[in-house]
């Protein structure tokens, strides 16, 4: 991703989209938005953002983590770095889904899809894959004496009922969309930006998915006071990262995810901007840093642990490496 924005009609032609300067708010906005909250009564708010906050800053003090400096890189146009970190502000979000709700109101378009329809595909019949997998086995330990494998199958493919799904900065909720093609009936989206809402319900409304929740909501100080079996993001982590107070708001996301995701529920990340590899070491430094000290692992396990990841992306090489464009890595909630 990094400040790549493509049109719709043209996937294959990396655009930066530039927001002017004074285009940018400051964060004091946000809290206007905040207060303009929309969420429906049954997701209470019970914490305190200020001590979520203070909390995120002191594990930062104490944990051998990335400052800011460290995502700096020795690019030679500063600007190019300028203007990645636009990403990670409101302010841009909420310019860019003005453009794409008034590009849906006028055309019809759907806006961007971020890392492509392939790779949101893919994703979609993966995580299904994963949580028919889930889904079998606890059959199979709840059943000893059960069943043949197709019954399994179909039980498992039944069960996605069960599967409360929350994605969060769902932008148009293009991925919700396909997650229910997929099966997933119970399906919630939220965004800090309240035109990104717009539009996913524009979008779910016109496509036939009426059904799916949708709410303004910043996950790094969320008001959802509910659990869910599977959490997925494609893109925000990434977007906050970008952030100049990325490293700092990164531990916030996951202190938040970590309070959203039911015990035994899954949170799948797709991300552009940190391998696979980064990805497993950030959420082993979270549990590090959650774990009470000389804790047992057998009666405290880690709070997330790497369960998979897609393989089947398209790789490339790069200096001697093969790598893939984006990332998707699930962890498995304790
Ligand atoms: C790269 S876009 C991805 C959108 C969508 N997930 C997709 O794949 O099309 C990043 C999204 O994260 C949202 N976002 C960024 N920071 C957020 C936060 N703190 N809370 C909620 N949403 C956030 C942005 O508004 C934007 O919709």
């Amino acid at each position: 991703m990094a400040g790549t924005r493509l049109p719709p009609e043209d996937t294959d032609v990396p655009q930066v989209r530039l927001p002017v300067t004074a285009d940018l708010i400051s964060d004091d906005d946000r809290s206007v938005a905040a207060d303009s909250w929309s969420i429906k009564s049954d997701y209470g708010s019970t914490l305190d953002d200020d001590q979520r906050h203070a909390d995120a800053s002191e594990a930062l003090a104490a944990a051998p983590y990335r400052t800011a400096s460290d995502y700096s890189s020795d690019k030679e146009e500063p600007d190019a770095e300028t203007i990645t970190s636009m990403l990670g502000f409101q302010s841009y979000w909420d310019t860019a889904y003005a453009d794409e709700l008034t590009n849906f109101h006028e055309h019809g378009h759907a806006g961007e899809v971020w890392f492509g329809a392939d790779v949101m595909e893919m994703v979609a019949s993966w995580t299904k894959g994963l949580c028919v997998d889930i889904s079998q086995k606890q059959m199979q330990n709840h059943h000893d004496n059960a069943n043949d494998n197709s019954d399994l199958d179909k039980q498992g493919e039944k069960d996605l009922a069960d599967w409360s799904v929350l994605d969060v900065g769902t932008g148009n909720g293009l991925l919700l969309q396909e997650l229910a093609k997929q099966g997933f009936s119970e399906l919630t989206g939220t965004d800090y930006s309240e035109g990104a809402i717009d539009l996913a319900q524009s979008l779910a409304n016109r496509d036939g998915f009426a059904s799916i929740k949708l709410l303004v909501d910043d996950i790094l100080e969320t008001k959802l006071d509910k659990k869910f079996r599977l959490v997925t993001d494609k893109g925000t982590l990434d977007a906050i990262g970008l952030h100049p107070d990325g490293p700092i708001k990164r531990i916030m996301y996951w202190e938040s995810i970590s309070r959203l995701v039911a015990p035994g529920g899954l949170v799948v990340i797709t991300s552009c901007n940190n391998i696979k590899d980064e990805l497993v070491q950030e959420v082993e430094n979270f549990n590090q840093r959650k774990a009470p000290e000389e804790s047992d692992i057998s009666r405290n396990p880690p709070i997330f642990s790497y369960l998979d990841h897609i393989r089947s992306y398209p790789t490339f090489m790069f200096g001697g490496s093969v790598g893939s464009r984006v990332a998707t890595v699930a962890f498995l909630r304790s």
